[in-house]
Parts: C-alpha cells; structure tokens; sequence
C-alpha cells in the first residue's frame, strides 16, 4: 500500500537487546530506509550478531518497539516467522549450504520451503538468481566444487530468491581473502544500487574506507549512528 511504501525498512524505538540475564545494548534507536546501505561495526562480543539475530526474530524483542520489512517484532506469533523470513534476505559468515546437494538444489530446497509450488518457475527463478550473482554456470556444481568466495555468491542468490526489501549480513567477508572480499562487496554493492537495503556487521575497515556508508556502532552497550554523530571507526576489533 501505498502509505508504507516511503516508511523505513527497519525501525527501532527505545530497544534493549538481551542475551540471558545481560543486557547487551540498550537506548537502541535507528531507522534504515528502503535502499540504504549501512554498516554494522563493533568490537567482538558488542552485540552485532546480537541486534541482528533480534532483527530477524532469533531473539525475541522484549524491550521497546521493533518494525522490519512491515513487521512488528513485538510478540511476533512464531507462525509469522518464516513470513518474516522471506522479506529479509540473510547471510552467514560460514556459508551453510547444504554439501550433499546441488547448487541448484540448495537454491530448490529454499524456494520449495516458502511456497514455490510450480517446478518450471523454480528453476526460472533459480536461474535468475545465479545470473546475478553471476554463477549461471554453476547450477549443477556440488558446493565443494566452488571456490569459498564462489560459495558465497550462492548464499547471496539465496538469499535473493525472495525479493528481500532488505538483506541482513553477518561477516559475510570474514572468511574470505582481501580480494574475494571485494568481489563480494562489488555485489552487495550491485544488489543495493537496484533498491535493496544492507545491513552488515563487519569488521572490515579496507572495506568501510573503500564503499564509505552509514555506519552503526555497538559501544559499551549502546548503538553510535554516523548520520547522528560522528566517532572513531578504528577503536579495535
Ligand atoms: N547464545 C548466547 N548465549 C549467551 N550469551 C551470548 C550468546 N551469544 C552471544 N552472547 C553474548 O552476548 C554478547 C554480544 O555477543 P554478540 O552479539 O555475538 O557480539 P558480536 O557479534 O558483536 O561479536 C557477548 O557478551 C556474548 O558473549
Ligand atoms: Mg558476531
């Protein structure tokens, strides 16, 4: 509808974000609009993965008032998660594809999962997917067949399969070399210059310094926002 087309992607009120009895972040307040790029620093153990995980409902939101891709993380019934799931687009450092199977498989099994009945739009839909990533050729491949920079090119057409308003990225450079890196981050690029929104935790400042972005920080439990003020981007890992 046409009034939520111009609200942000991801919004968040006053969140506070919880591993067990800690508290991780608090005072947590930020909009992503629709297209926006924007970085995710912080120091190991800050909270990156953590304010992610409550983005895509891993963790429940508890504190606050959450809104990504039109829903409210608040009491979001268990049922909606997969709904939710395919509005975002998410993206591991480790590459979890499924290794007994076919590139094109993987990219079946996700599409059979959320809904996609009919095997000729499947395989177009793969087909696409793979174009733009630009790995066409390799459908049929096993993953150990891939190179992990190729590898991970098929965990972004994954997470493409759904048209995501935005894509959630945890490292997902971490474990490849520089210059696998920065063809993966060329893509990202590519995806969000055709209006797909990026949030990614990093810890790569080559990265940040080469495609500079908004940059969010998780710091001593709260969460900096460059577009509110300005800090140090090279406090540590
Ligand atoms: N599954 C978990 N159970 C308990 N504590 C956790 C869990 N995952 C992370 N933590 C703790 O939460 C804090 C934030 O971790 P995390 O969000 O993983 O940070 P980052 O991704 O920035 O390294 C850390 O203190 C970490 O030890
Ligand atoms: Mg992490």
């Amino acid at each position: 509808m046409s009034f939520s087309s111009s609200s942000p992607v991801v919004s968040l009120r006053d969140v506070a974000i919880y591993q067990d009895v800690n508290t991780v972040l608090s005072n947590v307040n930020f909009d992503i609009d629709k297209g926006e790029f924007v970085y995710l620093v912080g120091r190991t153990g800050s909270g990156k993965s953590s304010l992610l995980k409550t983005l895509y409902s891993d963790l429940p939101l508890l504190t606050g008032t959450a809104a990504i891709a039109d829903f409210r993380l608040n009491k979001l019934p268990r049922k909606q998660i997969p709904y939710l799931r395919r509005k975002i687009g998410i993206i591991f450092q480790d590459f979890q594809l499924l290794f007994d199977r076919t590139v094109a498989e993987n990219l079946a099994f996700v599409l059979k999962a959320t809904g996609w009945k009919d095997k000729s739009k499947r395989k177009q839909r793969i087909s696409e997917v793979l174009m733009r990533v630009g790995l066409d050729a390799a459908a049929n491949k096993l993953p150990h067949q891939l190179s992990g920079g190729e590898q991970q090119r098929i965990v972004v057409a994954r997470a493409l399969l759904n048209e995501p308003v935005i894509l959630l990225a945890d490292e997902p450079t971490g474990n490849l070399d520089p210059i696998v890196a920065d063809g993966i981050m060329k893509l990202f690029m590519e995806i969000n210059n055709s209006g797909t929104a990026v949030l990614m935790a990093t810890h790569n400042y080559d990265i940040i310094n080469r495609y500079p972005q908004r940059v969010l920080k998780c710091e001593s439990g709260k969460v900096l926002d460059s577009k509110v003020e300005s800090f140090a981007l090279t406090t540590g890992y």
